[in-house]
């Protein structure tokens, strides 16, 4: 199973392994990252599941949807290049080793 390491606000880090297929939210809840909120449980209808993904994966992690996009224009933290909204990205073992920041503000 790929490793991704969620690094917090406060730059605490968590490396864990994930199962592929399952979203990064789900990882990112499954394994108690704390500060990723996901209110609307997946449904790229609330934004607060907003991270910050390495730069160095946007081409494994695949582009970004039209309605994700538009969510991410209401994220509480400042949308970046790598912003993506964490419960649209699947894990795949071409995201061994990526990190994943997490806003301070969800
Ligand atoms: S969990 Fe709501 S947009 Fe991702």
């Amino acid at each position: 199973m790929p490793t991704i390491t969620f690094i917090t606000a406060e730059g605490k880090q968590h490396a864990v392994t994930a199962e592929i297929g399952r979203s990064v939210m789900e990882i990112a809840l499954e394994k108690n990252i704390p500060g990723v909120v996901a209110e609307c449980n997946g449904s790229a209808a609330c934004a607060t599941c907003h991270c910050y993904f390495d730069p160095a994966f946007a081409a494994a992690i695949g582009p970004i949807g039209e309605h994700e996009s538009d969510m991410l224009d209401f994220t509480a933290s400042p949308r970046r290049p790598e912003s993506r909204l964490s419960c649209q990205v699947r894990v795949a073992d071409a995201l061994d080793g990526m990190t994943v920041h997490i806003p301070a503000v969800q």
